[in-house]
């Protein structure tokens, strides 16, 4: 059966690449003469038949911008008894004959379980967290390493004329991708990060030696999710979202209260949040979300469902959906490894 109208959602937290893909998808379907139907708030925008029709004009622009102009949610359909009906119901109703969804593990993993129901589905990974299976990179994980390192730059000239540590607290849920990039990236003097139980004796002792060695100012990153050994995660809030994550954040302040304690050292702490998310995609992710929005159509067209779209090495390729779900993708530990080359 050739395809003559699909639909796109963008879900789970935004990240800066979701307007790019989203052009891609419409741009390269108009070529195919495909229509395309945004669905609006993720998988809420489907149970409520929430919907507006994409065609050229409506992506025109929205290229640099960050966030996602369809909205997103982190509605989880199987949540609630009789919304999957729902789901199906509308996708009918809107005449869509295939679908791509944008989205982390959590909205991915949704595709896969319609995609198993009988539905076409294609999947496109997004998250700044970079946590996803399959694919080298995800596309918002570099915009976020770009200005968590400014971050980083900005926060070494005020560490150092006050002679203070400096603790940087940095999303990536229960991965530390990006805290060990843009540690690297900006010459952090400590990274911790979820993959690694902290030590904080560790981290007194290298700091002290930087001390004693002249160096009076330090610059310690700590990933979100990371923590103690035999400690649970600290966390923002103990409420848990529509797919059972918990609120994680606070870490940064237990460490630079332990750190200030132990050493004697004054001790400021930054925690960057959402800034990550904000903003203009950088150069690398609007490239690689126009790729990956060109290669969900091509195999929409070739009729290869089931697949996310996913970057190994310089190439775009489709995936199993149900191959890169489920299964969290840590910090590479030859890369940690080099990271702490430079710890001190
Ligand atoms: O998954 C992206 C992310 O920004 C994580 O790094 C962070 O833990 C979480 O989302 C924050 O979620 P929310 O936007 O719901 O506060």
């Amino acid at each position: 059966m050739s395809i003559k109208k699909i639909g796109v959602l963008t879900g789970g937290g935004d990240c800066p690449g979701l307007n790019p893909t989203i052009r891609a998808i419409v741009r390269k379907a108009d070529r195919e003469n495909i229509s395309v139907v945004g669905i609006k708030n993720g998988w809420k925008g489907l149970i409520e038949k929430d919907s507006i029709d994409l065609d050229l004009g409506s992506v025109s622009g929205i290229l640099p911008k960050g966030g996602t102009i369809l909205g997103t949610s982190r509605t989880n359909p199987y949540k609630q008894p009789g919304d999957v009906e729902k789901v199906k119901k509308n996708m009918k109703e809107l005449g869509l004959d295939a679908f791509i969804a944008i989205g982390g593990d959590d909205t991915l993993g949704v595709s896969e379980k319609l995609y198993k129901e009988g539905l076409k589905m294609i999947g496109v990974p997004k998250t700044i967290d970079n946590d996803l299976s399959c694919t080298d990179f995800t596309f918002g994980f570099d915009t976020a390493v770009n200005i968590a390192t400014e971050a980083i730059d900005r926060l070494h000239t005020t560490a150092e004329s006050h002679h203070r540590i400096m603790v940087v607290e940095i999303m990536g849920r229960h991965a530390g991708w990006i805290a060990t990039y843009a540690g690297i990236a900006g010459g952090a003097d400590m990274i911790l990060i979820p993959e690694v139980p902290i030590d904080l004796d560790e981290v007194c002792k290298i700091t002290k030696e930087r001390h004693a060695r002249g160096k009076d100012f330090s610059i310690v990153v700590v990933a979100e999710g990371a923590k103690l050994k035999s400690q649970e995660f600290v966390l923002k809030d103990s409420k848990k979202d529509a797919f059972g994550h918990v609120m994680l954040g606070g870490i940064g302040n237990f460490v630079g209260q332990e750190l200030e304690k132990r050493t004697g050292f004054e001790t400021r702490v930054t925690i960057l949040g959402h800034i990550q998310r904000g903003g203009t995609p950088s150069a690398f992710d609007r490239v690689l979300a126009t790729r990956f929005g060109v290669k969900a159509v091509e195999l929409v067209v070739q009729g290869d469902f089931g697949k996310m779209v996913a970057l190994r090495g310089n190439e775009i390729v489709g995936v199993p959906i149900a191959d890169a779900v489920g299964k969290l993708k840590t910090v590479d530990m030859d890369l940690y490894n080099l990271a702490k080359i430079f710890f001190g």
